[in-house]
């Protein structure tokens, strides 16, 4: 695996090895010394976890990080991305995370760029973010390792959401039980790989084992995909009502940033049930055996 572009690139004997792997960094706490390589962010996206979290990923691996301030770069002078990349790359600078709005940058940059480094994505627009969809099955597995046995629930802007693409990829390549997509008709996609699409949250949560929330994503809603967002909330927000639909001790989760009382309660984001912090938690250990990977095979 040269770059990590997208999880449907990658086996299910690649995930469960890169799983592993992230297991092994979170239990051992034995981490290589990776100190020829160096990792660039390069986030044309606001991010807080992902950036972060690929950043503590390479240090811990004892990879030198330069977070590119954008802002400030020649690409204000109108140097194109893949410019920016070889030339970086030409200093040394071997792995970029890159997020951006464009579906499908990360893949066209690596076609793009000859020289021997790796591309990572870190999300873009509403097309793929690999390393989340990673994270979020070493937390599912956490919590309840049978994933061939499990309902998980996906509730929310389906339609806009590149978390929910990488986790169909994923959670069909790994076999989970049932997968069913809850939204309102102008957030469902026009298309799925894997599970079933369904606007009626009753009979989606019904005796779920997983619900993963999304984010209300306003930045990438067209005006004929605005929806009144107190009646969003009133029919597909996970209130505790709604969560009395799922199995009892159904785990909560969240990608990320949340908008609390729209998609989902703070008494529920904050609660027994969440495991929303342990995403972030394992988020660094599931970078670290992406970025190990990369740089050693
Ligand atoms: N989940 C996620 O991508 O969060 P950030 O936007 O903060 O990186």
């Amino acid at each position: 695996m040269k770059h990590f572009l997208e999880i449907s690139q990658l086996s299910a004997q690649q995930i469960h090895t890169l799983l592993e792997r992230a297991f092994d960094f979170k239990t051992k706490q034995t981490f290589p010394a990776l100190t020829q390589h160096t990792l660039a962010n390069l986030f044309y996206e606001n991010s807080t976890r992902t950036r972060v979290s690929f950043e503590l990923a390479a240090k811990r691996l004892s990879m030198n990080v330069i977070n590119v301030a954008l802002q400030h770069s020649s690409e204000n002078k109108g140097e194109i991305i893949q410019d920016t990349i070889q030339t970086l790359a030409a200093m040394g600078i071997d792995c970029f995370a890159i997020r951006h709005s464009q579906d499908g940058l990360p893949q066209q940059l690596a076609e793009q760029c000859h020289q021997d480094i790796h591309i990572i994505n870190a999300g873009d627009g509403t097309h793929a973010h690999p390393s989340q969809a990673l994270l979020d099955v070493m937390t599912i597995i956490e919590h309840k390792p049978q994933l061939t046995e499990l309902k998980i629930a996906i509730i929310g802007d389906v339609k806009h959401s590149r978390v929910a693409n990488s986790l169909q990829w994923i959670f069909a390549t790994l076999h989970v039980g049932e997968l069913v997509f809850i939204a309102p008709k102008a957030w469902q996609p026009e298309t799925i790989h894997y599970g079933r699409v369904t606007d009626d949250i009753t009979e989606g949560l019904a005796q779920a084992d997983v619900i993963i929330c999304l984010r209300v994503q306003h930045e990438r809603l067209h005006s004929h995909e605005q929806l009144d967002l107190n009646r969003y909330r009133n029919a597909f927000a996970l209130t505790p009502k709604q969560l009395a639909r799922a199995k009892p001790n159904a785990i909560i989760m969240h990608p990320g940033p949340i908008n609390r009382g729209i998609e989902l309660d703070s008494e529920l984001a904050d609660g027994p049930q969440s495991v929303i912090l342990d995403q972030v938690r394992n988020g660094v250990f599931a970078r670290m055996a992406i970025l190990e990977w990369l740089v050693t095979h």
